[in-house]
């Protein structure tokens, strides 16, 4: 990374780090206001990297071990940058007895990921859901909003190459 690069992303931090303090003067007096600051953080920045987690916990005055165990008690925060995309295959009961370890382990293959991970070009995060709702097609996956029903391994590759970008 060179100089000028690196400086673009420290001018870019700190404007979003300057939107968030504005974020926690919105939240700072209603009820739940850490839940939902950290939401808008993680959408704005992505994830909730530490410095992140200390200057909210320094902006609400609150010890930084309550916002870090905020955290990491709900698992729809993030300490680390996501992919562009997000996978979810679906363990719920119908897809896990019609084959949804099968696309489990296909797309630990494909991807060289495991599950919670995210790969390095940054393309893809990988997850599994609790039922997506398409029971009665299982065993089934989404990819962002998008569900994919039916699945079989075999299916996977035309299905990720639909994520080239
Ligand atoms: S159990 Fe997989 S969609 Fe419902």
């Amino acid at each position: 990374m060179n100089a000028q690069t690196a400086q673009c992303k420290c001018t870019e931090d700190r404007r979003k780090f300057s939107e968030i303090a504005n974020l926690v003067d919105l939240y700072r007096d209603t009820e739940g206001s850490l839940i939902q600051i950290l939401h808008a953080a993680q959408e704005m920045y992505g994830y909730l990297p530490m410095e992140l987690q200390e200057i909210i916990a320094g902006a609400l005055g609150k010890p930084l071990s309550e916002v870090t165990g905020v955290v990491s008690f709900y698992s729809f925060f993030s300490t680390k940058p996501r992919g562009k995309h997000t996978i979810r295959v679906c363990l719920g009961t119908a897809c896990y007895v019609r084959g949804g370890k099968k696309i489990i382990e296909g797309l630990q293959d494909k991807l060289n990921l495991e599950i919670g991970e995210t790969s390095e070009d940054g393309r893809f995060t990988f997850e599994v859901a609790r039922c997506i709702g398409a029971c009665g097609l299982a065993p089934a996956m989404m990819i962002d909003g998008k569900v994919y029903k039916q699945v079989t391994p075999q299916k996977l590759d035309a299905i990720l190459n639909a994520y080239t970008d």
